[in-house]
């Protein structure tokens, strides 16, 4: 495995392997994506392999331009083209009906091919020399903690990639939101870095699967209950529970500056000001301290449920519910 930094050279150095069937991890706005060539089936066996990702869990394919989705996918609805207007490049994912030129790999056999326009220049950069569309899930094992860093990435893949890209950390820091079609209707698959009320400004209001739906939805096949989590047991913050932590070595990932944090080992605040974008870039990052600091437990305080906080909640209860 090489790290090198994501310089124009080290770009096309990561396109010319991506062209030779190779993986790359490469920075997006939201998380660190473990990137092949899309259109090449025999690659994208290698992402499953390196993430032990089951293969009936499908891929989002990542495209540098708006024009790409027709080369994709087949859909005349302007609500498509109107989405797109807004929201790309950027954390907004489309799950649409396939054309033939992707691969079965890739969608897990469904008819549908997720895709999305990063807003990142490095990985727009990547895609446009690469000249394929880029297959690419979050860079981190199956289940575990995405990465937002390169660092994080060596630390669960360094072994599985040839080469990792780095840009620094994600800004978004949660993975983009997705957006499907049912019998004309849209349907909300993963809340993500694009707060659904925003995308209901132009659409109307969006149906919302929830996690109870997911072992029955074979629309949403990566929805598992239980994903995200720290290497460690994380549990919601609760006052009454703090009698009970005597003995342990508790680390505590608090929302904003609300508890003084006091019988914890190691205390991150997300946003100590209680901004839910900060606190969104900061999720993972910060979990990723606590899994490595030599602690018993986590403990995590909810945050608002509106705006970006759908996403996280959503990633923390997942991460709990592992331990529950
Ligand atoms: O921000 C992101 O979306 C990041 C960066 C790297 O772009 N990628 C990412 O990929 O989060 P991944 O594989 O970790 O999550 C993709 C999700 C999975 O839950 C998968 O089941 C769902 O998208 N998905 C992909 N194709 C689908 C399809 N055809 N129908 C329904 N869900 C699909
Ligand atoms: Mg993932």
């Amino acid at each position: 495995m090489e790290l090198l930094e994501a310089t124009p050279e080290n770009i096309k150095k990561a396109a010319g392997l991506l062209k030779k069937g190779k993986l790359v991890a490469f920075p997006t706005e939201t998380v660190y994506g473990l990137g092949a060539n899309g259109l090449n089936p025999l690659a994208v066996t290698k992402i499953f392999e390196a993430k032990n990702r089951p293969s009936f869990n499908p891929l989002i394919l990542h495209i540098a331009g708006k024009s790409d989705l027709t080369k994709l996918t087949s859909t005349t609805d302007e609500i498509i083209e109107k989405l797109t207007g807004k929201f790309w490049p950027g954390p907004l994912t489309l799950v649409l009906p396939k054309k033939n030129i992707v691969p079965d790999i890739v969608t897990a056999g469904n008819p549908t091919v997720a895709v999305r326009m990063p807003g990142h220049p490095v990985a727009l950069k990547l895609i446009e020399l690469s000249g394929t569309p880029i297959a690419a899930p979050s860079a981190n094992l199956f289940g575990q903690l995405s990465p937002t860093t390169a660092g994080h990435v060596v630390k669960q893949l360094g072994n599985k990639v040839d080469l990792i890209l780095d840009g620094g950390k994600c800004k978004v820091g949660v993975e983009s939101t997705i957006i499907g079609f049912v019998d004309g209707e849209i349907v909300l698959l993963r809340p993500g870095g694009i707060p659904v009320e925003e995308i209901e400004k132009i659409t109307g209001k969006i149906k919302k699967f929830s996690p109870e739906d997911t072992d029955s939805n074979p629309l949403s096949p990566g929805r598992l209950p239980f994903h995200y989590s720290p290497a460690i047991p994380i549990r919601f913050f609760d006052e009454k529970i703090e009698k009970e932590i005597t003995g342990k070595k508790v680390g505590a990932l608090l929302f904003k500056k609300s508890h003084t944090g006091t019988n914890f080992n190691k205390v991150i605040y997300l946003s100590e000001n209680g901004d839910l974008h900060e606190a969104a870039a900061n999720l993972f990052y910060a979990l990723h301290e606590l899994e490595t600091a030599d602690l018993d437990l986590i403990y995590v305080e909810p945050v608002p449920e509106k705006g970006l906080g759908i996403a996280i909640m959503d990633r923390l209860k997942k991460a709990v519910k592992k331990y529950t």
